[in-house]
């Protein structure tokens, strides 16, 4: 497909700094050049800058830059829109996570006004199903899976264009779930592919499962991938590192399996701090991974001779 590369520098999400040098990383890891050598041409719209809002009094004295974020929401969900009108697959380089708050809205946007279902792929070791009454830590990049979903307590924020039925969003790879997630999730009819499941029936049967509904109905599909999603060995440029995450292998084998049903329509690359990497590395995965979506294959399995 034509893919708009949008640059959304947010920091607000979350406390530690650094977050909004991500879209520079993914420039200098060479993403413009992974896609375009798939035969995908590249239209770069640069970094949005976050329009001043004013915010309304939150209840929850903890919620951390709430204005901040309702303006990166508000230009994201535009932006989102926008390249989605023009036909094209969209790819914000975050950023926090926060940002999915803004990318999803316009995802949801155009899809309930072209009639298409929106399903949601969240690849994560967080739920991200916080509220912001719910949350503890203040950060809003831990809430926007429950916005997505139509939850209540967001009365702080637009209300969600279209809200994402439960049984449309899948949860792929969590290891850490807050107890006031864990009960709400509870309640919701979301797929739940924890790394218990993913361990015992391998990472490609849960996801063709996924994608079969998506296939099945029609569907848009917004694909949100977490940096902590893949392991902290091989990538360690995250705030929130959460052992036990996926391997390279299984990571490519998602995005290989996620371009082989030609479903993607838009993709969040969230939450790269490259204040923390190791020589460009985790950037360069993140890179890598896109080139398996958008149709690199890779070939690690040597032919041994005899
Ligand atoms: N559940 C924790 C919190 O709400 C962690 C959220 C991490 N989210 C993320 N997008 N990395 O603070
Ligand atoms: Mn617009
Ligand atoms: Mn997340
Ligand atoms: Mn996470």
């Amino acid at each position: 497909p034509n893919t708009i590369l949008i640059g959304a520098p947010v920091d607000a999400g979350q406390r530690r700094p650094g977050c909004l040098m991500g879209p520079a990383a993914y420039r200098v890891a060479g993403l413009a050049q992974a896609i375009g050598g798939q035969g995908h041409t590249v239209d770069d719209w640069g970094d949005l800058t976050c329009p001043e809002v004013e915010a309304p009094p939150c209840p929850n004295p903890v919620v951390h830059s709430l204005a901040e974020v309702l303006g990166w929401t508000q230009v994201l969900s535009d932006k989102v829109d926008d390249a989605l009108s023009e036909g094209a697959m969209p790819i914000i380089l975050g950023g926090d996570h926060s940002l999915a708050l803004g990318s999803v809205a316009g995802a949801a946007a155009y899809a309930s006004r072209t009639g298409r279902p929106l399903f949601l792929l969240w690849l994560d070791a967080h739920s991200d199903f916080h509220t912001p009454l719910s949350t503890t830590s203040g950060n809003l990049h831990g809430t926007p899976v429950a916005y997505i979903a139509g939850r209540t307590g967001f009365e702080v924020f637009p209300p969600f264009p279209a809200p994402v039925p439960a049984d449309r969003i899948c949860l792929y790879g969590i290891r850490s779930v807050d107890p006031a997630e864990h009960a709400a999730l509870l309640e919701h009819d979301i797929a739940i592919n924890d790394m218990r499941v993913l361990d015992e029936h391998g990472v490609v049967a849960p996801l063709r499962a996924f994608l079969d509904k998506v296939r099945l109905a029609g569907g848009m599909l917004h694909v949100s991938l977490d940096v902590d999603f893949l392991d902290p060995a091989i990538a360690p440029a995250v705030g929130t590192t959460v052992p036990g995450g996926t391997t390279f292998r299984e990571a490519h084998l998602v995005m290989e399996l996620l371009h082989e049903s030609g479903l993607v329509t838009s993709l969040d690359l969230v939450e790269l701090n490259p204040f923390l990497d190791d020589r460009g590395m985790t950037a360069r995965l993140m890179v890598d991974l896109v080139g398996s979506l958008m149709g690199k294959k890779v070939f690690d399995r040597p032919t041994r001779a005899k």
